[in-house]
């Protein structure tokens, strides 16, 4: 299989979380994914693209998310959620589990921990008032489709 890359980009609002995760999942399919490394995947996905729905833009509605997928013929996936929001204060805290700016009680603050934890790398850069990229690495096994 040849490297690929496929990038779409979509208005910041609440519905395209779902689109978002769906289409990792189907970008991921020619490996032949486990339904675990697959759930891991939309997952993550997901909490990367709410934390720029709600947090980025403020639940806004308005500015956009880019999604960008890459992949490597020895099943090596990366995802790129990329916003153009306000940016993040102390990235560092901003990871730690339970740490959330938001007063909501739904917002646990996990958001950073999950997609740490489904991934076998997560490199958060922001920069304020410009925005935040987050990269999720994530390494299929794709040994047990051979
Ligand atoms: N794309 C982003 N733009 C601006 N700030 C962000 C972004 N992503 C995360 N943050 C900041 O990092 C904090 C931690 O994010 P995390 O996803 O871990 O928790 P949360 O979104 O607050 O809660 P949960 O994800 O559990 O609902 C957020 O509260 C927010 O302040
Ligand atoms: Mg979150």
């Amino acid at each position: 299989m040849k490297d690929n890359v496929v990038t779409v980009e979509f208005i910041a609002i609440a519905e395209n979380e779902r689109f978002a995760r769906m289409v990792a999942a189907a970008f991921v399919v020619p490996f032949d994914p486990t339904v675990e490394e697959i759930t891991e995947i939309k997952t993550a996905v997901s909490e990367a693209v709410s934390n720029s729905v709600i947090h980025a833009y403020n639940s806004s509605g308005e500015g956009t998310i880019k999604l960008e997928m890459r992949s490597t013929e020895k099943g090596t996936i990366t995802i790129i959620v990329e916003d153009y929001g306000i940016g993040i204060d102390d990235i560092e805290a901003a990871r730690a589990p339970m740490f959330t700016t938001s007063a909501l009680e739904e917002r646990s603050g996990m958001g950073f921990t999950i997609m740490e934890s489904f991934t076998d790398k997560l490199i958060v850069e922001s920069e304020k008032e410009k925005g935040t990229r987050v990269t999720l690495v994530k390494m299929l096994d794709i040994s047990c489709g051979l």
